[in-house]
């Protein structure tokens, strides 16, 4: 028996508790042995759910069991999860996390800390929700130098815009609609802001150049002062309004990283992209341009992706070429992407 903990038991760490029932049998046959979530974190209690007997409130009985080899992180927020990631290392257990918020700030400093303990530190479910995206950039597109990251990465606000744009719905409407789907982050300015998809451009970029930078590096503006006529207008033009995070590798060497609403031409795989899904356009310098898509949040595709890790994790106990590794991008890397606000995307 195997045994890990989860943190957080809302939409994501809910679902990962599910998917590990439903797949048991698969990942015993996979792995040689059962995984057991023996404990979930959280603030609350759940009475009446098949895991009330699971959940513990001291995060000291997860830390110093010494069976527990994996810790799923679904909190959210930099604090405590951040400190609670570091101090699972610490402990020589494998972290992994669908909390992009950790990632973009700590991410460099839980890889390294990772290598050091001989465990895994990994994040596919903090990048475009149920679309693998982490992994077949750091293996199976490992031979490519990137050129350029194009992308819709927030599920929500692609929901608030597809909503408003095929059903005429208003801006909170498709708001809640999205927070009672589970989609939107706690605080969904994030969200609706941009920084969400800036955290997740920020770190498909240090999977792509080796530098984690700052989230001020990301020139970002949200969706928030769209007007539906923005949209008709462009509509008549055909172009489709999108929510768009670009990291681009410029001839100088510097990088330019935006968050912002743009014209999609109609009939591309992007303008196409609705709803919740989310969809990443890679340029390599070997297959040139590979798209991924799918759902880009909600319950069970983000907690598939957390479980994906999880397997990793102990299927790959230590896994570390130094291309995993992050440093520190500075001002000096980055050059400005210029005023994005609805221009149209090449
Ligand atoms: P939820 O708010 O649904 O779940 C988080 C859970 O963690 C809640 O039950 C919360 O309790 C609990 N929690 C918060 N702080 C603590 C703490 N200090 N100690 C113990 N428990 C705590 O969030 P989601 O499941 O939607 O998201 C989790 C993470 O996954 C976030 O980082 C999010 O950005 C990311 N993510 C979410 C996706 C989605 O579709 N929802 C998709 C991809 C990534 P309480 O409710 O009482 O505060
Ligand atoms: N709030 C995020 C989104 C969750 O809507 O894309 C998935 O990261």
């Amino acid at each position: 028996m195997t045994d890990i903990a989860l943190l957080g038991f809302g939409t994501v760490g809910s679902g990962v508790a599910e998917v590990i029932d439903d797949r048991r049998e698969y990942i015993k046959k996979r792995l040689g042995d059962e995984v057991r979530v023996k404990y979930i974190l959280d603030l609350r209690d759940f009475p009446g759910s098949r895991y009330e007997s699971r959940i513990v409130h001291d995060y000291g009985i997860i830390l110093n069991d010494p069976d527990v080899r994996v810790v799923a992180e679904m909190m959210g927020g930099v604090h405590p999860a951040a400190d609670f990631s570091r101090a699972a290392l610490e402990a020589g257990k494998s972290v992994v996390t669908s909390n992009k918020a950790v990632v973009a700030d700590c991410g460099a400093e839980l890889l390294e800390l990772a290598r050091k303990r001989g465990v895994r530190y990994l994040f596919e479910a903090s990048v475009g929700g149920g679309i693998p995206v982490v992994r077949p950039m750091t293996d199976d597109l490992a031979e490519n130098e990137i050129t350029k990251i194009s992308g819709i990465l927030n599920g929500t606000t692609n929901f608030i815009l597809s909503k408003m744009e095929s059903e005429g719905a208003s801006f909170p409407d498709a708001l809640a609609e999205a927070q009672r789907l589970g989609y939107a982050e706690a605080d969904p300015t994030a969200d609706v802001e941009g920084y969400d998809a800036a955290r997740k451009i920020l770190i498909l970029a240090a999977l792509a150049w080796g530098k984690l930078f700052p989230l001020e590096a990301v020139e970002t503006l949200g969706i928030r002062s769209l007007t539906r006529a923005d949209v008709e207008a462009a509509a008549s033009e055909g172009y489709r309004v999108k929510l768009v995070a670009t990291a681009e590798k410029l001839a100088n060497g510097k990088i330019a990283l935006s968050v912002s609403p743009r014209r999609v031409p109609s009939g591309t795989v992007l303008a196409s992209t609705d709803g919740v899904f989310n969809a990443v356009r890679i340029t390599g310098s070997v297959t040139g341009d590979v798209l991924f898509y799918g759902r880009g949040a909600g319950k069970l595709p983000t907690a598939g992706a957390v479980v994906s890790d999880i397997i990793d994790a102990l299927e790959r106990k230590s896994f570390a070429p130094p291309a995993l590794f992050w440093g520190k991008g500075t001002a000096s890397d980055v050059s400005s992407a210029g005023d994005l606000y609805l221009s149209v995307l090449d």
